[in-house]
């Protein structure tokens, strides 16, 4: 079973690392005033962490003592470290005049903008605090969340907000087979794997120092309606990507990783990827060269109030300024075939600082 790292010189694991295969995801509200209580949270919260991806526990499940809780709840014991990453996340209401930390907001850390067909939920967006737990067992995603929350509990810090529980990821590293998302199509196929994609599209390389090696987190809930998904023609699910279903392949050539041709007519005279398509639309030839790195993955609900599957994609993307992200989905909000059969309803913009080195923790600059 592998491990990665927890501490570093560059980004935080969970970003560039090859998806695992599933994902605890959750938010919280500060429930403090006190810029020393998020302090000793985010020092807490890097010592646990850099525990729990070595497979060890936090503190003790049986304590010698008699009478006395456990710090760690135990369910994790006996598991391999799975890969787990867990990746700590500061929303813009962190930086505030309460915590005295105003003038540290990072560069592009804001409130993302209403954006088309925004289909928003309060109670499923928004949050001053992310974590982003992805390991190739769910129970060692669910037990480092578990224990991460009950630590943000126990200092009076933080409160649960929203989560989210996700499984098969949609979306490849690098040499990974490509996934599957919800709708039953290959989901990745064109998405960021070079370092120097990351260091040009992913990492923060301006502005002050600190910021370095960070990134922008954006999470939108997508729920997708599968159950009308399932009634349509399949040449039609087709033409709503721009790819063929089963191969992968651009509707404009034959294997799963040919460049897909925008231009390309068929004998009518009509685009093959049509003009409302979800690839053109996305594509950074059609968007002055921009280009995200997605790490979404599935998610279920189990049944809606009519006895419907219930389940969507948990969208997932870094960048290095969260405008191309917003650039991207003002497109695809107005004009995506794909947007009748999905509805953002949650919504949230983390800043995701940089690895914390050996000795310190993430967010050490801020202090
Ligand atoms: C491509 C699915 C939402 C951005 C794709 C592909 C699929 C897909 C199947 C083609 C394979 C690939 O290259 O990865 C979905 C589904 C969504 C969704 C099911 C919602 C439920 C979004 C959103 C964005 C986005 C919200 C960004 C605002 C992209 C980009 C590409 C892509 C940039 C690559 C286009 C290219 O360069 O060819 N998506 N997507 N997608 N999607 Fe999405």
């Amino acid at each position: 079973s592998h491990q990665w790292p927890f501490y570093g010189d560059q980004g935080q694991s969970g970003i560039t690392t090859p998806p695992q295969r599933h994902i605890m995801y959750m938010t919280f509200d500060m429930t403090t005033p006190t810029a020393q209580t998020l302090q000793i949270l985010l020092a807490r919260w890097s010592a646990a962490i850099a525990q729990l991806v070595q497979g060890a526990t936090v503190g003790t499940v049986e304590p010698s003592r008699n009478g006395s809780v456990g710090t760690d709840t135990g369910e994790a014991v006996g598991l391999d470290p799975s890969s787990l990453t867990v990746t700590i996340g500061l929303g813009p209401s962190i930086f505030t005049d309460t915590y005295g930390l105003k003038a540290k907001c990072p560069t592009h850390l804001r409130p993302l903008s209403a954006l088309p067909s925004d289909n928003l939920q309060p109670e499923l967006s928004g949050g001053d605090l992310s974590l982003q737990a992805c390991a190739d067992d769910p129970q060692v995603a669910y037990h480092a969340i578990r224990v991460l929350a009950r630590i943000a509990k126990t200092l009076g810090a933080a409160q649960t907000r929203w989560t989210v529980m996700g499984f098969g990821r949609a979306s490849a590293g690098k040499g990974e087979e490509t996934p599957r998302n919800l709708f039953g199509f290959k989901d990745g196929t064109r998405n960021l794997v070079e370092k120097s994609d990351f260091d040009q599209h992913v990492w923060v390389q301006q502005g002050p120092a600190w910021e370095h090696y960070g990134s922008y987190q954006v999470v939108r809930k997508i729920k997708m309606n599968i159950e009308n998904w399932d009634t349509d023609r399949v040449s039609d699910q087709n033409n709503i990507f721009g790819r063929h279903k089963l191969s992968g392949a651009p509707l404009s050539g034959t294997h799963e990783f040919d460049t897909p041709d925008f231009h390309k007519k068929n004998p009518d005279g009509e685009l093959v990827i049509p003009a409302t398509a979800h690839i053109r639309l996305a594509a950074h030839e059609n968007n002055q060269g921009v280009r995200i790195l997605r790490r979404s993955y599935n998610y279920t609900d189990g049944l809606n109030q009519y006895g419907q599957l219930d389940a969507g994609l948990l969208f997932i993307s870094y960048q290095n300024d969260p405008a191309h992200f917003e650039q991207l989905q003002r497109k695809l909000g107005a004009s995506d075939a794909l947007n009748e059969y999905i509805s953002h309803i949650g919504s949230a913009l983390f800043f995701v600082p940089p690895a914390a080195k050996e000795g310190s923790y993430i967010g050490a600059e801020l202090f």
